[in-house]
């Protein structure tokens, strides 16, 4: 964990980090981090909030199963919660968990052991034997209704098959993991490449992004499984005393379920499982991430009951991440849309966590430093069953002789220029924005997923159209030439059209959208939200100060002064022309037009408001300009307090000094921006 001097900054800070990866990684199917890495800014988040109770907010992410739903598909209440389940890193963990409960429920306990299946969990509902409705997990609460897209997966049953013609149940609710074989991910991705499309990380992450498609035409021309693991409701059923029973009548009734499944009475015989799907893990054609074990005893399950996240009655062992030792045959620099230089390691490629690895990032100049990797060392490679492969240090007692230390080069690969590290900044960059490396990943990343979304505008095709001169910068890509286009290998009438549609498609996308893939240094998803929400329009953002900028909550002063220096750039303002003439979106969502009578105030509203919710009240007060935080500070301009206000909140109020004002005196705020006290 990171030792921080102010807690409350820093659970910010990791709270929109996490936020960023949550949408990366279940939105837009394209994460950035890998598992491990996710789950030590949630420790350290949920560490802070434990430490400092008050610094805990409802919506914070520790709180959360999975991610919120998106705006994509219909909202479906699920009738009784899905849950997560807790998570062991150790076999003595486990075998501490299995030990735990053996005490505390009565009889012998038996054990049903399932593969832990790396897809997307999925909850099916079927009415009198017939299939009638999907959903994703989403937050546990509510989910996705991906009813047509999951209707497309063959292996999944229309009617339920009973035997000798039994009355099926009326209700029955059946969650299962939908998951792309490997072997069906390979040939996709072959596919993929093959069409200059975008490559899918791993199948975990193709079978999500095929199944969240909008046409589910799409869905159905992916090769997608499910296995079936648990009964979540039925009603009219037959009962059962055991889960494995479940599982024998969702195999009768049709559902695939994992032959691997297996039914122990020993904790030993457990670890015993565990240890060898451990090694024969990547024997399957699908992939796991560890095992799921469930007290295989109904009575037993409900004598355990559950927390408020996990049921007690069931573990998953998490498989430790992967490691291999290969040759690192160099380092090499990358330069990004904002002129980044990123160091990576090539490697000799090696197959670990279920793929191949010839390539895996260094982060910057220290990382490697702190590493001591050079290049011709053997290294570890260390792979979650995820996405981003980590080079863990060097195998010292194999370092040939002789072997210099690595510098971080001094010009860039691409243009030749100087690459530059600011003082007490941990990144270089190429600071000429006229390199050629860093303008064709500005129309790349412009056009990528979690940015403007062109498909069909890829790595390849932007390569391509820069080559042949049709794109100098983002700008041109709504003025191209879609008669030259037609006249290039590959490009046929209907690949064009699609094209074209998908650029015409991308100038309604949000001004969050617009910030993201401009690819202003430092500004992230987080950023251009906080920007979009507060400032409501492009202009508006072009037009403020730094300090107007600094103000927005959740732009801190390094944002502020780089969304400021892109802005003042000639150049940036060109572009700025190009999109505006060619009619793309600039305004935010709900652009408000209000004045912004709280700009630089910070208001903290607590208890029940009579005429709003707090959530209201808070929105009002960004909408304004204003700050909203949680807690009480020096900074706080004043502190609302309806019925019932948090004593914590009202007291240190006092002690600093800090005015508590009614909603009436709150009204008049938000109207004048004028404090008074009646
Ligand atoms: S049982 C309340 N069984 O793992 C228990 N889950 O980390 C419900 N998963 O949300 C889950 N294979 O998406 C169960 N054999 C299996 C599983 C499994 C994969 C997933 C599932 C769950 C997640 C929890």
């Amino acid at each position: 964990m990171t030792c921080s001097p102010d807690p409350a900054a820093r659970a910010e800070e990791l709270r929109a980090n996490v936020e960023h990866h949550d949408i990366a990684y279940h939105q837009l199917d394209a994460p950035e981090i890998s598992d491990a890495d996710y789950d030590a800014l949630v420790r350290e988040l949920a560490a802070i909030e434990e430490a400092h109770p008050d610094l805990a907010t409802p919506g914070s992410p520790t709180q959360r199963v999975g991610a919120a739903p998106s705006a994509l598909f219909a909202p479906v209440q699920h009738r009784s919660r899905m849950m997560s389940l807790d998570n062991v890193t150790s076999l003595e963990e486990l075998l501490a968990w299995g030990k735990r409960m053996e005490r505390f429920i009565s009889g012998d306990v038996d054990y049903v052991c399932e593969l832990k299946i790396d897809g997307v969990a999925i909850s099916l509902l079927y009415e009198d034997g017939r299939y009638v409705r999907a959903a994703t997990r989403g937050d546990g609460r509510t989910g996705e209704d991906v009813t047509a897209n999951v209707a497309t997966v063959a292996a999944i049953p229309q009617r339920l098959d009973l035997e000798d013609g039994a009355t099926p149940p009326s209700l029955l609710e059946v969650r299962g993991e939908v998951y792309m074989p490997t072997s069906a991910f390979e040939e996709l991705n072959r596919r993929q490449a093959d069409a200059g499309g975008r490559l899918f990380a791993n199948p975990r992450n193709a079978g999500a992004g095929s199944l969240r498609q909008k046409d589910a035409r799409i869905t159905a021309s992916r090769q997608l499984g499910y296995w079936a693991y648990q009964i979540g409701e039925m009603e009219g059923g037959p009962v059962f005393s055991r889960h494995s029973e479940t599982l024998d009548y969702l195999r009768g009734a049709g559902f695939p379920v994992n032959p691997e499944i297996a039914v122990i009475a020993t904790l030993d015989d457990v670890h015993a499982f565990c240890g060898r799907w451990e090694q024969h893990r990547h024997d399957l054609d699908y992939e796991i991430d560890g095992v799921v074990v469930k007290v295989d005893d109904l009575a037993q399950r409900a004598e355990l009951g559950a927390t408020s996240k996990a049921p007690r009655w069931a573990i998953a062992y998490k498989f430790p991440p992967e490691e291999r030792a290969t040759l690192l045959k160099q380092i090499t620099v990358s330069i990004g849309p904002s002129g980044r230089a990123t160091p990576f390691a090539v490697l000799e490629p090696v197959f670990v966590g279920g793929s191949t690895v010839g390539m895996a990032t260094l982060h910057n100049e220290d990382q490697v430093a702190a590493k001591d990797v050079r290049e011709g060392d053997t290294v570890i490679v260390r792979k979650a069953g995820d996405v981003i492969p980590e080079v863990v240090g060097p195998v010292l007692s194999l370092r040939p002789e002789g072997l210099p230390e690595w510098s971080f080069p001094a010009t860039c690969p691409s243009c030749g220029g100087p690459l530059v590290r600011a003082p007490g900044a941990s990144d270089t960059n190429c600071t000429n924005v006229e390199c050629p490396a860093q303008r064709v990943r500005r129309v790349e990343h412009f056009a990528s997923r979690g940015a403007m979304d062109i498909e069909g505008l890829g790595e390849r095709t932007v390569r391509l159209f820069f080559d042949r001169g049709l794109v100098q910068d983002v700008g041109d890509i709504y003025a191209i030439d879609l008669d030259r286009v037609r006249g290039l290998e590959g490009f046929g009438e209907i690949s064009v059209g699609n094209l074209a549609g998908a650029i015409e498609a991308s100038k309604q996308r949000s001004l969050a959208n617009l910030l993201v893939a401009l690819a202003i240094p430092h500004v992230g998803s987080t950023g251009a939200q906080a920007l979009a929400r507060s400032l409501g329009h492009l202009d508006r953002i072009v037009g403020a100060t730094v300090e107007e900028l600094a103000a927005v909550e959740g732009v801190g002063p390094t944002i502020a002064k780089s969304v400021h220096d892109f802005f003042a750039n000639p150049r940036n303002q060109a572009v700025l022309d190009k999109l505006r003439a060619a009619g793309v979106n600039l305004e935010g969502p709900g652009a408000p037009d209000l004045p912004q009578t709280l700009a630089g105030m910070s208001v903290v509203v607590t208890g029940t408001l009579e005429r709003c919710s707090r959530e209201a009240a808070e929105e009002a007060i960004k909408a304004r300009g204003g700050k909203a935080p949680g807690s009480v500070s020096k900074k706080t301009t004043a502190v609302v307090a309806g019925e019932a206000p948090g004593q914590a909140k009202v007291t240190k109020a006092a002690d600093l000094g800090v005015p508590i004002i009614t909603e009436d005196d709150f009204e008049h705020l938000l109207e004048t921006g004028e404090l008074t006290t009646r």
